[in-house]
């Protein structure tokens, strides 16, 4: 493993290093599904080239940001254990931002005005930044990102292919926990109780997906919605099928055939999302 933590210093390197290069971007607190993500990039690669950034600017929330779990020292050795080929960049915002930490702001095509884009006020065009930062300084051929975040995956393709940059974005499967809970770096915030109800996020995903063809959307809504009110420890922000390239809610009036399932929901302070493709 070898760690940089200038671009400066790293875009050197590789201008030396073998292509394929395979990138995977992170912001730490590593778990399974970042695994995932980089086992993917290494055998599909013959370089990779993980970032771990705490990006400031998608952060909405201040306590979001300020409560952010960081645990870099084990970051780095579960990626040392991994493969001593791997190539960490570990800025700091300077290095990514200069002097003005702040988002730019892109053409999102629309893709930021639901959902986690509408609840976030500006959170996807923080990730835009530093996405795009990341895919213009370092020319990754791929870059590896998540389905648990779909709405992210699909504006950073959007970017990716707007900016004409050369990298190709590839999207790898939601890894779950045994009862079903989405693995993510917030789960490790919950208290052991929260943590119990978290697996309810995914229980609504599949009562959905379970009735999705059966009966008309809005009467899949008032199902999920009633199972939510039944808990009382878990409460439900938003449960929306939307088409899954355009984001768009489906029509109220018919069966899911096609679409994608997406779910946030608060346990205390934390919020936790989800989705699930309903065909
Ligand atoms: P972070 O939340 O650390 O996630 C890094 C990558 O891991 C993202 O592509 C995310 O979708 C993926 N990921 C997280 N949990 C996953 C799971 N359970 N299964 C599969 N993939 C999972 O997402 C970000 O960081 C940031 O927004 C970032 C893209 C790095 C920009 O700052």
């Amino acid at each position: 493993m070898k760690v940089f933590k200038t671009s400066q210093s790293l875009a050197e390197y590789l201008s030396n290093e073998t292509r394929p290069l395979g990138m995977v971007p992170t912001m730490g607190a590593l778990h399974l599904g970042h695994l995932s993500l980089i086992e993917r990039a290494l055998q599909e690669n013959q370089s990779v080239l993980i970032s771990i950034f705490v990006n400031p600017t998608q952060f909405n929330d201040k306590n979001d940001l300020i409560n952010y779990p960081n645990s870099i020292d084990e970051d780095l050795l579960q990626i040392e254990k991994i493969s001593e080929k791997i190539l960490v960049y570990l800025p700091k915002a300077d290095d990514v931002y200069g002097n003005i930490v702040e988002a730019k702001s892109f053409d999102l095509a629309g893709l930021d005005q639901m959902m986690e884009g509408e609840k976030r006020s500006g959170h996807f065009q923080g990730v835009a930044t530093v996405v795009a930062h990341f895919l213009k300084t370092f020319s990754p051929d791929r870059a590896y990102f998540g389905e648990k975040d779909f709405q992210q995956l699909l504006i950073i393709d959007h970017i990716n292919r707007s900016l004409k940059l050369k990298t190709k974005i590839i999207g790898c499967p939601v890894v779950r926990e045994k009862d079903g809970l989405a693995m993510s770096s917030r789960n490790s915030l919950l208290t052991a109780d929260q943590r119990k109800q978290a697996s309810k996020l995914f229980e609504g995903l599949q009562i959905a997906k379970s009735n999705a063809k059966k009966v008309p959307y809005r009467s899949l809504k008032i199902m999920v919605n009633a199972f939510f009110e039944k808990h009382n420890k878990i409460t439900l922000d938003y449960f929306i099928i939307a088409d899954p390239n355009t984001l768009k809610e489906i029509d109220l009036e018919q069966p899911v055939h096609q679409g994608r399932a997406f779910i946030a929901a608060y346990l205390g302070k934390i919020r936790l999302i989800d989705n699930l493709d309903m065909s």
